[in-house]
């Protein structure tokens, strides 16, 4: 077994702060988002990675270097276009060689372990199993119509889903993925669909099934969805980092990075990235805060690195 991870993303919905960190760098609760990915493949043992990246590949490489520092050993590949999950899988195909692998979105958290997956697609000798996850409205996400645990249908964000199964960000694959790919034609938003590369496989005969995920999933891509990642990892109290000059009363849920200087009338459910200096006439609530950041009245659900606004 092999290792992928997807992190060539530019992750504009977390822009300014994502023009400067890449989101998988980014803090979370005062780790790297990659770590907990990191945490997952370690766990089942599988240490050989390769990082798919993209612009942000000097950063990657600079942030996480050969990967000994994390007990992993990592290849970088350069996604030469950001055209989908499947065209950045393709770029693996020579470091996976034969070997069965597994994909993970480098911006999801998983508060379970993966590893009972593992062992589901060992004992399934399947091509394919996807982590799918029950929610109440599946429409942003790839949806799987179930028969058991077989997948049967497979459709990228449907208008009307025909199922409460959402796709959840991580794949393991037998070398069949590779017989798919070089007929996958570009989707509707002009992506090359790993949900459409794993429905070719369903036509063509290939057993594809689902592992159904209970725990908490968070992707981190959006203010909302890293801010309640954050909540869900800190809990209700604050975590304040080392070296900070916190001159502000805190509510719930406030991260404050490592090195940071916060000067508020009260701040909560945000998150000040290591190293910023914020200066605000008012409260901070709702907010993702890196750089310098001067404000003459309350910050509200806004994502700043210096004066840039997303
Ligand atoms: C991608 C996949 C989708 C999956 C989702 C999980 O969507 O295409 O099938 O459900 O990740 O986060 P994207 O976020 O790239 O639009």
């Amino acid at each position: 077994m092999k290792g992928v991870i997807l992190v060539a993303g530019k992750g504009t919905r977390l822009y300014p702060i994502t023009r400067h960190i890449a989101k998988p760098l980014m803090p979370l609760a005062n780790r790297m988002t990659l770590e907990f990915a990191f945490d997952q493949f370690r766990e089942i043992g599988v240490t050989d990675l390769c990082v798919i990246v993209g612009e942000n590949e000097p950063a990657m490489r600079e942030t996480l270097g050969d990967g000994s520092n994390f007990g992993l050993n990592l290849t970088f590949v350069r996604q030469t276009e950001p055209k989908g999950l499947a065209h950045a899988i393709s770029f693996a195909k020579e470091f996976v060689g034969d070997d069965d692998f597994a994909v993970f979105l480098g911006d999801a958290v998983y508060d379970r372990s993966l590893k009972p997956f593992f062992e589901q697609f060992a004992q399934a000798k399947c091509a394919n199993l996807n982590l799918v996850m029950w929610v109440e409205d599946p429409r942003r996400f790839g949806v799987a119509n179930l028969d058991g645990d077989r997948i049967v249908k497979l459709v990228e964000k449907p208008a009307n889903p025909e199922s409460n199964y959402a796709m959840a960000g991580m794949y393991i694959f037998s070398k069949a993925l590779w017989g798919v790919l070089p007929d996958l034609q570009p989707s509707a938003r002009g992506e090359y669909e790993i949900t459409d590369a794993i429905q070719m496989m369903i036509d063509r005969g290939e057993s594809v099934v689902a592992g159904i995920y209970e725990g908490n999933w968070f992707d981190t891509g959006t203010l909302d969805s890293y801010l309640h990642a954050s909540q869900f990892l800190v809990g209700e109290t604050a975590r304040i980092g080392e070296n900070v000059s916190l001159n502000s009363p805190f509510g719930q849920h406030v991260v404050i990075g490592d090195g940071s200087e916060v000067s508020a009338e009260f701040i909560e459910d945000s998150v000040v990235l290591p190293g910023a200096k914020v200066n605000v006439k008012g409260t901070i609530r709702h907010c993702i805060l890196a750089g310098e950041v001067n404000s003459d009245s309350s910050l509200d659900s806004t994502i700043r690195w210096n004066s840039e606004d997303a």
